[in-house]
């Protein structure tokens, strides 16, 4: 079932996202360290951050956690840093916020200091990690508000881009993304509920403008389309989880 266009009205039935996955985590991501990226993953830093303001319920919430710990198996020695977006609250940028940004920290105001001290914060949380398993709901054809916010506080210049008469570059570079999604509705190339997806290209947008441009998307599409589609869209989310971290 496509999603409801016409209407936006997605009646958003209680989708049992409690169930138990087709397989257990240690079952279906029989990962071994020889299957494994060549890369040296021992020192990997990885920031995962969850936007679905669900719990349990979460089917991006969920598919993230089996991708950390299916990695985890992997890559016993790396390490994670936890962002739960969903249930914690982002500002949204501020007139301080702009005046510090674009201006020198000496001179700012003790308002526009605590301006962009989040931003900072994540900033440097953001800049730490080598890799991001980020998980995002599709909502209203795009990403959640609390995402943007966040978008908004990390895209900051002299940080993560710079500016220069040559144009803009992204400043983070040398790293990984898988960015999963969970949409009630399925968006597939050559319909046209194609153009109507402004979450997957806009991912890629922000982030390659910030300098992210090796970007793994996993989609769990047509989650409202019953309990046989959904089911069969976390199954194939979860094959492409495994084959993500097998190659990571
Ligand atoms: C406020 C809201 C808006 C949504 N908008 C869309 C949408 O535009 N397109 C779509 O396919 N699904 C939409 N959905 C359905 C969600 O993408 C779907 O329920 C998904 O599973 C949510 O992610 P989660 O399971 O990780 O919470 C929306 C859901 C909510 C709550």
């Amino acid at each position: 079932m496509l999603f409801q266009l016409g209407t936006l009205g997605f009646s958003i039935k209680h989708i049992n996202l409690t169930h138990s996955p087709p397989h257990s985590p240690s079952t279906h991501l029989p990962l071994s360290p020889s299957t494994h990226s060549p890369i040296n993953n021992t020192m990997v830093h990885i920031l995962h951050l969850d936007a679905s303001p669900r719990g349990a319920r979460s089917v991006s919430r969920t598919l993230a956690k089996e991708f950390i710990t299916g990695w985890k198996e992997v890559c016993s020695t790396g390490t994670v840093t936890y962002r739960d977006l969903g249930h914690s609250h982002i500002p949204f940028v501020s007139e301080d916020w702009i005046a510090a940004v674009f201006s020198d920290p000496a001179q700012h105001t003790p308002e526009q200091a605590e301006a962009i001290r989040i931003s900072d914060e994540l900033v440097d949380e953001f800049l730490a990690a080598d890799r991001y398993v980020f998980s995002i709901p599709m909502y209203n054809f795009g990403i959640p508000a609390n995402f943007k916010a966040y978008v908004d506080q990390i895209v900051r210049v002299g940080r993560t881009f710079s500016v220069d008469d040559d144009g803009y570059k992204g400043l983070v570079k040398d790293k990984k993304m898988v960015i999963i999604t969970a949409r009630g509705g399925t968006y597939p190339e050559g319909t046209p509920f194609y153009d109507y997806d402004m979450q997957a290209p806009y991912l890629r947008l922000i982030f390659g403008f910030m300098g992210i441009t090796d970007i793994e998307m996993i989609h769990a599409d047509n989650l409202m389309g019953g309990d046989d589609a959904k089911a069969t869209a976390i199954t194939k989310a979860q094959s492409e989880v495994e084959s993500v971290i097998a190659r990571w």
